[in-house]
């Protein structure tokens, strides 16, 4: 109950920013706080092991730019969050998504994160480097991530995430490598894959998927990236003899 009192009434201050963030207007301060505060939420929701983390991200202080992983814009907002490695026990459940607009660079591989990818990951609208690797998500790859259209790079590799991979991902056309292998996904590797016209790495192995890479992916990611191709073989019926190609010997 609290909590959620906590939450409407950051939502207002947020609201507040947006509407008067207009040039010269002395307000950046509140609305680092509210990021600050926003932080706060999601931290109070996990357990942490990293000693840095816990000093850092404190009440005390009105901006999280000077915080352990963060980093900001010269106007003062959160562009970037590296928490690899942090020993982050919990879910992304209250990870407040709606406060970091101006994020481009999200890590929180190699920690202890669970549960689902919330679809709310879709408001960080100018995000480029997705790193969740390495962790323990369960559950569907949200198909809202297809809104994510600056990202070029999406790694969710080493989780344990299932159902098949979403349509949607291929409405990101700036893409350049999507790391998907280790995890549980099943069914066909979705047509609308080929739209990835700049993809140059794509790693699918370990995954129980089936059918073929769409053709014209296929070609580009032969022409581009021979080495990587082989690399991304996840199964024998996609690039098996008259399927795909075969590695020349030595490789
Ligand atoms: C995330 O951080 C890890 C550990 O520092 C690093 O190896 C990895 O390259 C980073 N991911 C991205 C997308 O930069
Ligand atoms: C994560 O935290 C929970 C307590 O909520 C604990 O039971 C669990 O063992 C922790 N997991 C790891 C891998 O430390
Ligand atoms: C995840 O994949 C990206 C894209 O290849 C890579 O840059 C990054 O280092 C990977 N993350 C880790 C933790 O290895």
């Amino acid at each position: 109950m609290e909590f959620q009192l906590y939450k409407i009434a950051l939502s207002t201050v947020y609201l507040i920013c947006l509407f008067l963030s207009l040039p010269n207007l002395p307000l950046k301060v509140a609305c680092d706080v509210s990021e600050a505060q926003a932080f706060l939420i999601w931290k109070s929701s996990i357990h942490i092991k990293t000693k840095p983390l816990l000093a850092s991200w404190s009440k005390t202080k009105t901006s999280p730019c000077s915080w352990f992983g963060v980093s900001c814009n010269d106007a003062g907002r959160v562009t970037g969050i590296n928490l690899a490695g942090s020993g982050l026990n919990g879910t992304l459940q209250n990870f407040p998504f709606s406060s970091f607009p101006n994020l481009v660079h999200l890590n929180l591989s190699m920690n202890e994160l669970f549960g689902s990818i919330p679809p709310q990951i879709s408001q960080l609208y100018n995000l480029i480097y997705l790193d969740l690797s390495t962790n323990r998500f369960s559950g569907e790859i949200p198909s809202s991530i297809g809104l994510l259209t600056h990202l070029e790079i999406l790694n969710l590799s080493e989780n344990q995430l299932s159902d098949s991979i979403p349509e949607e991902l291929g409405q990101l056309r700036s893409l350049d490598k999507l790391f998907l292998h280790n995890n549980n996904l099943h069914g066909v590797v979705p047509s609308s894959l080929d739209n990835l016209s700049k993809l140059t790495h794509l790693h699918l192995y370990n995954n129980p998927l089936s059918g073929s890479i769409p053709p014209e992916l296929d070609r580009r990611l032969y022409e581009r990236s021979y080495h990587e191709l082989w690399n991304n073989q996840y199964s024998d019926k996609v690039h098996g003899p008259g399927g795909g190609r075969q590695p020349p010997a030595g490789v």
